[in-house]
């Protein structure tokens, strides 16, 4: 009897040798060992949560991007007690916080002004931080708001990144162009033969901040407006009978994930943006026009501001 005969005869003998050439885990797999078409790939159950927030991420973060160059023009009317009747309906427009710099595109802000321009403002109203850390941009910046027209003049206070650059060159470029600058003072503005008081505080945060000298010289009963950059001086503007303050500085957050209400309906404590109230004085804090840190926004674009003041009498 041949060798090959008598690995023939019993199947232990045929397996023996056989399995002996496969793979162990190959062999022990029925699935690959007996179909005809290719297996199912199922992504494994934790992957995809993941997949979710990797692409939610990329979208975040493409329109994070692409919101600096947008531009809104807010819309708010705001009714004030001391405002005089023949003065209702008057138009200001406020810019703020241009950040004008290396990660501010020219065009954009250019667009800022056009669009402020054909509003045709009564008044226009800035509120600091025109330029970030670099001086060399301050007279590029003060060439582009001396574009501004109002009929009743442009007018501005400065804010903390101007008097961490060069807050006495910014002033003097932004007088040569025209412009009001008010730091710690006040005037009466006379429209068709009514008025009310307009002032301006210098920077809080930089300590120069003098609310009083502000207002020194304006009627007790006279409407107040006030010129701030940052909107923390609510408290005591309320104090002071001030009717309305322009504040910016916040950026509206600049990137903001949470909803402006908290669950029980109510603005959130911190006003960063918008229309707010303090006693008989109210606030409007604008979002502004340019970022700083890094050069996105979300949830809080690029805001032109049209203020239209309201006469209650
Ligand atoms: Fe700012």
């Amino acid at each position: 009897m041949s060798a090959l005969h008598v690995a023939l005869t019993t199947s232990e003998q045929y397996n023996a040798p056989a399995l002996a050439t496969f793979p162990p885990n190959i062999m022990s797999t029925p699935i690959r060992w007996r179909h005809d078409r290719p297996a199912p790939r199922r992504p494994r159950p934790e992957a995809r949560p993941l997949s979710v927030i990797k692409s939610a991420l990329g979208e975040m973060a493409r329109v994070a991007f692409a919101e600096p160059f947008m531009l809104a023009i807010e819309r708010q009317q705001i009714y004030l007690r001391r405002l005089p009747k023949p003065l209702d309906g008057l138009r200001i427009v406020q810019l703020s916080d241009l950040h004008f710099g290396p990660i501010v595109n020219p065009r954009h802000l250019e667009r800022a002004i056009e669009a402020a321009n054909d509003l045709r403002p009564d008044l226009i109203a800035l509120t600091g931080d025109y330029i970030s850390h670099d001086r060399s941009y301050a007279a590029p910046c003060a060439e582009l708001v001396g574009r501004l027209r109002a009929r009743h003049g442009v007018f501005a206070v400065l804010g903390n990144h101007d008097h961490w650059t060069d807050a006495a060159l910014i002033a003097d470029l932004f007088r040569a162009e025209g412009i009001t600058v008010l730091l710690n003072e006040g005037m009466r503005l006379d429209l068709n033969g009514e008025s009310f008081w307009l002032s301006g505080v210098n920077d809080t945060m930089v300590g120069l901040e003098d609310l009083p000298l502000a207002l020194a010289g304006s009627g007790e009963n006279e409407m107040k407006l006030l010129l701030a950059h940052n909107p923390i001086i609510l408290r005591r503007a309320a104090r002071a009978g001030v009717d309305l303050v322009l504040s910016g500085h916040t950026h509206g957050g600049q990137v903001t994930l949470r909803p402006e209400k908290n669950r029980s309906g109510r603005p959130r404590r911190r006003l960063l943006r918008g229309l707010g109230r303090r006693g008989n004085t109210q606030i409007y804090v604008t979002r502004g026009l340019g970022t700083v840190v890094l050069p996105i926004r979300y949830g809080c674009p690029p805001e032109v501001s049209m203020l239209e003041l309201r006469s209650i009498s």
